[in-house]
């Protein structure tokens, strides 16, 4: 059996790379139009940070594990095409700004219709908006090719930093297919994929609806969660009520259990916001405006909760940062990856450079994209190690949970700063009292203050 994937991404690179590495009598090819990815993921140095991936590569690359950016070849060889382009929001036109761009999926399926010969299994991997697979299925059969296509939808629920394990042990797979006898033979031969490494009662099956929306809808409820702890945070630092102790307090029922309760300077990641304002354009486009307006608000509460920070620091350091030098300690969307989609530094950081603040911005894997993102900012320097980022500055803000910021020897950090020394940590990671006692002035989320200056 041959496996094509179109888009060598953050989804597509993993995902390919764990089936090759499970079945090694089926060959994946992995295809992309950016030859410079396809060439890295020939490397050891992988296109993206993924703890354990290279193992996962090394595995099976040159076995049954092929990167190539010959895209028609791999097409028209495949049995079963998994298409894993990206699905940005659409930023011009109807729907501009909230709706998914769907152009780089429909591209894929008239190359697809083009150069296909034989009977194919199509697969969504991409997350897309519900019913996407029907607009899909009347370009595929578009015209006189007699060749049958059979989509199905298998959307990705793997997290970054995690993928590696994600995709080892899933806490489920889940395909949609059509109920007829070609959708649920498909969907039979995707199961069985599967199942050569993840129990079968963790692969879910549905018709292909179901699994479009349950994608959107699993990081619909993820966000909610963020953002329903982060509207708490804010009452806390209003009333001296502890956010960590209220995550924890309710986090103790069963019924909510303690996960994605942590509060933070916001969530980022390239999937949340967008697939969030994806569904919202999905309700209105149904007419349900009271539902589309719940949605709404989460991603309106990260933007509140992103710019409170910064607000928070403005107002700490007596209502003006102009002119003052602010370390920003992690720029990625979360510890353990180098991608800076929508990640909150970004709007941090635009937000204290209106006020003029001058910016360092220090993470260990993620530089080369905030000098990408941060390319029309003044007064900006990347400074890998956090100490020499330090060195005379007056304020710190720690916007991503790195473990090596946990470790840092504040004591040396803050003699070579100048005071009053500020921290500002928006992931609540680091040991504040401790902070304290060495003679910062301390801000975290969703907590008191503890400054030596009232
Ligand atoms: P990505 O931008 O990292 O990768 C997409 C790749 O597709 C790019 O390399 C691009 O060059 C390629 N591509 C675009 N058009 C192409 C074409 N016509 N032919 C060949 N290649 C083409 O995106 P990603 O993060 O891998 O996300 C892909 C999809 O998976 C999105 O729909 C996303 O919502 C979803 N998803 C992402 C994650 C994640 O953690 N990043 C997790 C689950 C689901
Ligand atoms: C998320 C989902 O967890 C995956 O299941 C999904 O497949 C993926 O989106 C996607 O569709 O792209 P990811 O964005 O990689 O994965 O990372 P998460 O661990 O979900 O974190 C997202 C953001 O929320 C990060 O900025 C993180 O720091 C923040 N977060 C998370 C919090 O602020 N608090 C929490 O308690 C949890």
């Amino acid at each position: 059996m041959k496996i094509c994937c179109i888009g060598a991404g953050y989804v597509g690179g993993p995902t390919m790379a764990m089936i090759a590495n499970k079945c090694p009598d089926i060959e994946v090819t992995v295809v992309d139009i950016n030859a410079d990815r396809i060439a890295a993921w020939k490397t050891d140095d992988l296109p993206i940070y993924e703890p354990g991936l290279l193992n996962i590569v090394q595995g099976a690359r040159g076995r049954n594990l092929f990167f190539s950016t010959e895209v028609d070849r791999a097409i028209r060889l495949a049995d079963i095409i998994f298409v894993s382009v990206n699905t940005p929001t659409k930023m011009f036109g109807e729907g501009a700004g909230r709706a998914s761009d769907l152009q780089y999926w429909e591209l894929c399926a008239r190359r697809i219709k083009e150069v296909s010969t034989s009977d194919k299994i199509i697969v969504e991997k991409s997350t897309l908006p519900v019913r996407t697979a029907e607009a899909m299925e009347r370009v595929l059969h578009s015209g006189d090719n007699e060749v049958h296509f059979e989509v199905l939808s298998n959307p990705e629920f793997l997290a970054e930093g995690t993928a590696v394990s994600d995709l080892e042990d899933p806490d489920r797979v889940l395909i949609g297919g059509h109920e007829t006898d070609s959708g649920q033979k498909a969907v039979e031969l995707l199961v069985n994929i599967y199942a050569k490494w993840i129990p079968k009662d963790r692969i879910l099956t549905s018709n292909v609806w179901s699994s479009e929306l349950s994608k959107l809808t699993a990081n619909a409820f993820l966000a909610q969660r963020v953002s329903s702890i982060n509207a708490i945070s804010a009452l806390c630092e209003a009333t001296e009520a502890d956010v960590a102790d209220v995550s924890h307090a309710i986090g103790t029922d069963s019924r909510i259990g303690p996960k994605f309760l942590k509060a933070s300077v916001g969530f980022g990641g390239s999937c949340f916001k967008k697939d969030i304002l994806n569904l919202v354009y999905l309700c209105e486009t149904y007419g349900l405006h009271e539902v589309a307006a719940y949605w709404q608000k989460v991603v309106d509460i990260n933007e509140y909760q992103q710019s409170r920070f910064v607000k928070n620091i403005v107002q700490s350091m007596f209502d003006t940062i102009a002119g003052k030098r602010i370390v920003i300690l992690g720029f990625a969307f979360k510890a353990n990856t180098g991608d800076t989609r929508e990640s909150p530094a970004i709007k941090v950081c635009n937000e204290l450079s209106a006020e003029h603040a001058e910016l360092v911005i220090s993470d260990p894997q993620a530089l080369k994209n905030a000098a990408v993102d941060l390319k029309e900012l003044k007064n900006v320097r990347l400074e890998e190690d956090p100490y020499k980022a330090a060195e005379g500055a007056d304020a710190l803000a720690l916007l991503t949970d790195w473990d090596e910021y946990k470790d840092l020897d504040f004591k040396k950090v803050y003699q070579s700063m100048r005071k009053p020394a500020f921290l500002f940590d928006g992931r609540n990671v680091l040991d504040h009292q401790e902070l304290f006692n060495i003679g910062f002035e301390v801000y975290s989320i969703g907590k008191g203050r503890l400054s030596h200056l009232d």
